[in-house]
């Protein structure tokens, strides 16, 4: 069904408004309204191009991009403080519109919206999809603090490899282990292991934001949790493991790409 042309975002926070009246919910309170309303400003002008009027992922721009923009409407989201699985909280969903997803045509609106107007589109973009109004927020994972000295690369060598990060991975990180050409999204769209060497980390590569994605894994994406399969100490092995895969980018301007380093 091809919406009008006209303000297809009122329409939209229309039929949020009316699905909540037929559910027998409490009267939308105004500010509530005002915020909605100020979201799907901010949504029709900053967001639709990609992530389409109606939130499924399908705005003009989103045929040409790789990976593409997602469908606010499944409700699963990969940047997460919270278990597998679960929703976000609205900190979560806030972070990634403030800072974009490097790496990802995803763009960083943190210089160019104001508090008020990030949070009213994070409340647009979660009334896409039902499940915010069925599930109760997620559990946020908790981050235990840095170890005091940072771990051993062996042992984090060991422990990527005992948790078979490798398999997709690669052996050395390079995003080519032997399940990687064949992995998809949930979508059924190819997809494939980050090269832990060069490719950005979108949830942020500080050690804490590490440690959060391995606990959290990508939902959406084959990259699991390892919440129930390492150990606190075993995961900040892992993560300092794979920080010390990466180079600055001066180190590449300087030496030149790490392509011409096989002797690793
Ligand atoms: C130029 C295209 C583009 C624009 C404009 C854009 N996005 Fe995105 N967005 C993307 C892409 C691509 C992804 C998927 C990245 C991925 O799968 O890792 C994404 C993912 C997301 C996610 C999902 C993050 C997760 O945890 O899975 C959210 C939320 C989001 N965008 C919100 C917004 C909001 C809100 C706006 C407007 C203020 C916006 N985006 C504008 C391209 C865009
Ligand atoms: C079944 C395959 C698979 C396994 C096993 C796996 N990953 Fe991943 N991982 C992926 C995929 C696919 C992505 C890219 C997801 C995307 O593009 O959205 C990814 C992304 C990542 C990222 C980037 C996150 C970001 O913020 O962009 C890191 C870091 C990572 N994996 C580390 C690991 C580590 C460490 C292990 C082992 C403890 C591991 N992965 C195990 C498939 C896997």
């Amino acid at each position: 069904m091809a919406l009008p042309r006209t303000s297809p975002s009122t329409l939209l926070l229309g039929a949020v408004l009316c699905a909540a009246t037929a559910r027998g919910e409490a009267p939308v309170p105004l500010d509530r309204l005002a915020l909605m309303e100020l979201g799907a400003r901010v949504y029709r002008s900053s967001c639709a191009s990609c992530h389409g009027f109606r939130g499924d992922g399908e705005g003009q721009a989103a045929r040409a991009l790789s990976p593409k923009p997602r469908d606010f409407r499944r409700g699963a989201f990969k940047f997460r403080s919270t278990r597998s699985g679960e929703l976000p909280v609205d900190s979560d969903l806030r972070r990634t519109v403030a800072r974009g997803l490097p790496g990802t045509s995803m763009p960083g609106f943190g210089g160019r919206l104001d508090e008020r107007e990030l949070d009213a589109v994070v409340q647009y973009v979660k009334a896409f999809a039902p499940r915010f109004d069925e599930e109760p927020p997620g559990f946020q994972v908790e981050i235990p603090p840095l170890p005091e000295n940072p771990p051993a690369p062996d042992a984090g060598a060991a422990a990527y490899e005992r948790a078979g990060c490798g398999s997709c991975h690669g052996a050395t990180g390079r995003g080519d282990g032997p399940s990687s050409p064949g992995l998809l999204d949930d979508d059924g769209r190819p997809i494939k292991a980050r090269d832990l060497w060069r490719e950005a980390f979108r949830a942020g590569d500080a050690p804490e934001e590490l440690f959060r994605t391995l606990v959290t894994g990508l939902d959406g994406a084959p990259m699991p949790s390892y919440r129930d399969s390492l150990t606190d100490e075993e995961i900040w092995q892992v993560v300092f493991y794979v920080r010390s895969l990466k180079r600055p980018s001066l180190l590449h301007a300087l030496f030149g790409a790490r392509e011409d380093q096989e002797d690793w």
